[in-house]
């Protein structure tokens, strides 16, 4: 779809998401969102987080609206949290199953679009394997439809930077004073990409990328962020470390990259590397994750975890995301 780099097509679809008047019209990547933007999004969604034992929140905010999910490559996350998000917003929500949709047949991702779009499908949820398709189909679409990337190759996937953003401020409060360790496989991640992006927006403290060589991200990349290639000094005094899934599905040399038992050892976040950071750090991981791989076990079932509170927190920042989507469509 797209031969630019992921640095490219991040300032690309930046340009194509807002309307003239600075509101959401699309959400395809955090970079290039202003600051003021990010904190209204996040303000917006701690509305819609209730306490454990209340029921969620709901609203009528897109009564009348058709959210229509079309993941081209699997997920649990998103896509359920899209899935709640649309509904407990009062739109009708259209679960695409893409094993059984005409694109099976030959169709093209426009014609699916278009179909969706003539039955009068408002916001359409993409994910796909190919890096710029979020931006592509955007440009494609009638006034009266707005596009949300649900994670885009190895480019960006927005909700799930602000639903880690919306993590960190929960639990640390301001950015400015923070040291934020995002780990693992960031070559390939849209996570660190948008997450990172956010941070920056935010004026985050300090950035660290901590990964294997052949995980680091390609020179230019998050040009703001420290790169190590060595766990422990990358955890050292972190306020905040997450740990990323290797992407195996992106990685064309399986081979160049080091085995499970020797990566853990190197690079999986564990009690015992944690104490490197500071005593009160939270753990994090986008999800899914690999046990033993990227992150240990009890570590991710331990009080410094928050990852189940991401998940919780992903409803409420992708409602906050449809209201306002759905703000910018009214009267088209
Ligand atoms: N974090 C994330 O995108 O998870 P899913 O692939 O399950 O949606």
């Amino acid at each position: 779809m797209n031969a630019a780099e992921p640095e490219q097509i991040l300032e690309d679809e930046a340009r194509l998401q807002l309307n003239d008047d600075g509101s959401l019209r699309h959400l395809l990547t955090l970079k290039g969102l202003e600051r003021s933007l990010l904190v209204d999004i996040l303000d917006d969604a701690e509305r819609y987080l209730t306490p454990t034992g209340r029921l969620p929140a709901r609203s009528g905010a897109l009564a009348g609206r058709t959210v229509a999910n079309l993941f081209f490559e699997p997920s649990t996350r998103t896509r359920a949290s899209f899935d709640l998000a649309g509904k407990r917003l009062g739109a009708d929500v259209l679960n695409l199953d893409v094993n059984t949709s005409s694109r099976k047949k030959g169709e093209s991702i426009l014609d699916t679009i278009y179909t969706l779009q003539a039955m009068r499908c408002d916001i359409m949820v993409v994910r796909d394997a190919s890096a710029g398709v979020p931006a592509y189909i955007a440009r494609h679409v009638k006034d009266h439809v707005s596009i949300l990337n649900a994670g885009e190759s190895d480019v960006s996937h927005p909700t799930q930077g602000l639903l880690d953003l919306l993590t960190i401020r929960r639990h640390k409060g301001r950015f400015d004073k923070l040291v934020v360790a995002i780990v693992g496989d960031i070559r390939h991640s849209r996570v660190a990409r948008s997450t990172g992006w956010g941070l920056h927006t935010l004026g985050v403290g300090e950035l660290r990328l901590v990964s294997p060589p052949s995980m680091a991200p390609p020179p230019g990349d998050l040009p703001f962020a420290k790169i190590h290639d060595n766990l422990d000094d990358g955890l050292a005094g972190a306020d905040v470390v997450m740990a990323l899934r290797i992407q195996r599905e992106r990685i064309s040399d399986l081979d160049g990259i080091p085995g499970t038992a020797e990566y853990f050892a190197s690079y999986g976040v564990s009690h015992e590397r944690l104490r490197a950071a500071k005593p009160d750090a939270i753990v994090m991981h986008p999800g899914p994750m690999n046990r033993g791989i990227e992150i240990e076990g009890s570590l991710a079932d331990s009080k410094q975890s928050v990852i189940t509170e991401q998940v919780t927190n992903g409803v409420a920042v992708r409602m906050a995301v449809l209201e306002r989507v759905a703000k910018a469509l009214e009267g088209r």
